[in-house]
């Protein structure tokens, strides 16, 4: 497994790549600190692509102020174990400088999807990421793309752009990895306390109870949805809860009442002390 901190070394390796092989690239973007959700994306890569690109980067223009930029948790040691594990080929791993040497003035910028959700809760937060992975993109120039859908709403942004700037770049959304008490791998979880961390169950849990709730119903609102789900979440008192919101999926849109909704998603954001959770559950309605 290679290492590589810059670009045009990036570059160079992939041409060469190319031209010795017909096979796919694929690519796993990050902001490291890894952990199985991630390994799931590498090994999911690592099974369809003949090269697997893993980028690690901790992206300043996706944060905003009072997020947690500065703290945000690392250890490359650990990371580089975890991708030579998953079979990785080659590490992308640039600085702050090398991404943005300069100060940008070019921003992809997703409208309508991006209005709900986090896109509400984080001002600036999707355009961070359109622009990132827009970047990553046309300097990895893979075939594939891994994203998880831990972050649906990304996926469908990521999604959307792909197709609105025809990147030609196929986007494959993996299953979230869950602990094996149902809470929502992150790297953010680390910064829990042992009591928020006993709590922060209520979100699976809240889920779990969504998806009963609509397997025992021929029709339901998405206000019943999310008045479940939020007095569940309710009954932890250390939980404070950003949003929960009932969308049609994939489209992200609000609707009225689930008989004409094939497919919606159940997703939630909610704070313990400073740490901020996300969890989501996708849902075929009969
Ligand atoms: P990060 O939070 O490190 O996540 C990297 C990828 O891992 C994302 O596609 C995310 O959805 C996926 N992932 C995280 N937890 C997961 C879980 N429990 N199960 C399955 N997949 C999971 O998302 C980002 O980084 C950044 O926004 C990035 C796309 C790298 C742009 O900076």
């Amino acid at each position: 497994m290679e290492v590589i901190h810059s670009i045009a070394d990036l570059r160079s390796r992939i041409r060469d790549y190319r031209r010795k092989n017909d096979q796919s690239v694929g690519f796993v973007p990050t902001m490291g600190y890894l952990h199985e959700g991630h390994a799931s994306l590498l090994r999911k890569a690592r099974a369809q692509s003949g090269f697997v690109v893993l980028s690690i980067f901790v992206n300043p223009l996706q944060f905003g102020p009072g997020e947690d930029f500065e703290r945000y948790p690392r250890n490359t040691e650990r990371d580089l174990q975890l991708a030579e594990a998953a079979g990785v080929d080659l590490v992308f791993m640039p600085s702050v400088s090398e991404m943005y040497p300069s100060p940008t003035r070019t921003t992809v910028s997703v409208t309508g999807l991006t209005s709900r959700l986090c896109g509400a809760s984080r001002p600036g937060h999707f355009d961070g990421v359109a622009t990132v992975v827009s970047k990553l993109f046309h300097i990895v120039q893979p075939d594939q793309a891994f994203f998880g859908l831990k972050d649906a709403q990304q996926v469908a942004v990521i999604e959307q752009m792909v197709q609105d700037l025809n990147l030609g770049i196929e986007i494959v959304p993996c299953p979230i990895l869950r602990e094996a008490d149902g809470l929502a791998m992150s790297s953010r979880n680390v910064y829990l306390s042992e009591e928020e961390r006993k709590e922060a169950l209520v979100l699976s849990q809240s889920l779990q109870k969504a998806k009963a709730f609509v397997e025992s119903h021929t029709t339901f609102t998405p206000q019943e949805l999310e008045s479940l789900v939020s007095q569940h979440i309710a009954t932890s008192s250390l939980a404070i809860i950003d949003y929960v919101e009932v969308l049609a999926y994939p489209t992200l849109e609000p609707f009225e009442n689930s008989h004409h909704t094939p497919s919606i998603i159940i997703a939630l954001a909610v704070k313990f002390g400073k740490t901020r959770l996300i969890d989501n559950l996708i849902l075929q309605v009969r």
